[in-house]
């Protein structure tokens, strides 16, 4: 590709060595994808004849037609290319000769290599908000089954309150539906086309940057030619967004597997997502969610791995870039499978109703339903949480819960207390106080869950709603 300059050959390890062919052949569509961008902008320009310009789409085309239905190890195994930009030039040369090198014309693979990988980003963040979109759904149909089953909410992983088990499903949703936000914000952010950036300072023939940009989908062509060739900002952001998603998945799998130990007893994990052990006869390992949590760290080494490289990097291509496809490719690859496991797992699971709901009958989880009642009676909370923990103390000391005083018992602590207090305290009553915008209460989950399939359309961008993405009123309504 540069031989011209040099008298002597490369060192054949260093030759080995600087390759990327062995992880960039997965760019062979999107370089497909710009060459025919750019082999239209170049002819429109004049560069190539009608004729040389058919020859040279057609060509493109049947490459990626052969290659995609044949194993990937047949590019990389192509031993003279050293990159995928190379490979496609060393193809188009032995279908179409000469015309084929042609295409070269007015390109640097510096853009090249811009174009592609903003390509990827962009596809493969569509792929995945797809995915998350089927674990939301999941969930949500888990929280449709729970219906108004109950178990804890915890804060310090100590027992707080009761809520929904589909509340808390719908919690995970809810990063999702973040989630699928961010991975779309991103895009739009990175959706214009440096075709045309030349290897630094522009294309040196004078090409309509526009007809490229249009051609692949971009907004417009980039702003600045340094920029477009050294900017790996939209890598960058692509990577801490699958962080996050990683995080999410590993809190989630954090939860159901402190959930299926016999201590709680919340879930069943699914046979076809664990294993047994070799030693204790009697095991069922949570696996997946194990292998879950783990994810995140190889996702975000990923990302700690891209921002290391852009450090110091000067201006604007540098060959230290080729190095950040290795992380990129890792983390799209690990965010894909495990979403689309997530949504399998979680379809999954069998939540144990009783447990959860036993798990809230004792412990004082209704507490803050027992103060807010003495509130009702008019009482500042200060005082009536007071007067509740001295009756927690009391029936700690008695081994009863709340429910199970006396009036007489509870009046000790204030005059307040009615027959009235019983019911006001009961699992359901506890839950249904929380009824406010984003709480328990069984009417606003409902709600939630009926608002889930517009909200999780309008932030993959299919439907258009009054509200953004995550569902906070922008307008005046
Ligand atoms: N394989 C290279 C990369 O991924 C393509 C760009 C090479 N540019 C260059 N000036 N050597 O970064």
């Amino acid at each position: 590709m540069w031989s011209g300059r040099f008298r002597e050959p490369l060192h054949p390890d260093f030759e080995q060595w600087q390759r990327s062919l062995s992880f960039d052949w997965r760019l062979l569509p999107q370089e497909i994808a710009a060459s025919k961008a750019h082999a239209r902008m170049i002819a429109a320009a004049g560069i190539l004849s009608g004729r040389e310009l058919e020859a040279i789409l057609s060509a493109l085309d049947s490459i990626a037609a052969e290659f995609a239905a044949r194993p990937p190890a047949d590019i990389w195994n192509r031993a003279e290319a050293e990159d995928v930009h190379h490979f496609v030039e060393l193809e188009l040369q032995s279908r179409i000769g000469d015309t084929g090198l042609k295409l070269h014309t007015g390109r640097s693979r510096n853009e090249q290599i811009a174009t592609d990988l903003r390509l990827y980003v962009r596809e493969q963040g569509g792929l995945l908000a797809g995915r998350l979109a089927a674990w939301s759904r999941a969930l949500a149909a888990q929280a449709a089954r729970a219906g108004e089953d109950t178990m804890p909410a915890y804060t310090h992983l100590q027992r707080a309150e009761p809520v929904l088990v589909a509340h808390w499903l719908l919690a995970y949703s809810e990063m999702l539906l973040r989630d699928i936000a961010r991975l779309n914000d991103g895009a739009a952010r990175l959706n214009c086309c440096p075709l045309g950036s030349g290897a630094v300072a522009g294309a040196t023939l004078r090409l309509d940057r526009a007809l490229a940009a249009a051609d692949l989908g971009f907004r417009a062509p980039t702003a600045n030619s340094m920029d477009a060739t050294g900017d790996r900002d939209f890598v960058l952001e692509f990577l801490h967004a699958l962080t996050l998603i990683a995080l999410h998945a590993s809190r989630f799998a954090e939860e159901i597997t402190l959930f299926a130990t016999a201590e709680f007893g919340f879930v069943d994990l699914p046979e076809s997502f664990s294993t047994g052990s070799s030693a204790m006869p009697q095991k069922k390992n949570p696996d997946f969610a194990e292998l879950a949590r783990a994810k995140a760290a190889r996702i975000e080494g990923a990302a700690q791995a891209a921002a290391m490289l852009l450090k110091g990097l000067p201006l604007a291509y540098n060959k230290d870039l080729q190095e950040m496809q290795i992380p990129l490719f890792t983390a799209t690859e690990e965010s894909l499978r495990l979403a689309e496991l997530l949504a399998a797992f979680t379809a999954a699971l069998r939540f144990n109703r009783e447990r959860m709901r036993a798990a809230c009958e004792t412990g004082y989880l209704n507490a803050m339903a027992a103060a807010t009642y003495l509130v009702h009676k008019g009482l500042p909370f200060r005082k009536a949480h007071e007067k509740i923990g001295q009756a927690v103390r009391y029936g700690i000391e008695r081994r009863r819960e709340l429910n199970e005083l006396t009036l007489e018992e509870l009046r000790q602590f204030d005059s307040g207390f009615e027959a009235d207090f019983f019911s006001s305290i009961t699992p359901e009553a506890t839950v249904n106080c929380h009824d406010v915008i984003g709480g328990t209460a069984a009417a606003r989950v409902r709600q939630a869950l009926a608002e889930h399939e517009d909200r999780l359309l309008a932030a993959l961008g299919q439907k258009a709603m009054g509200q953004n993405a995550i569902g906070w009123n922008s307008g005046n309504s």
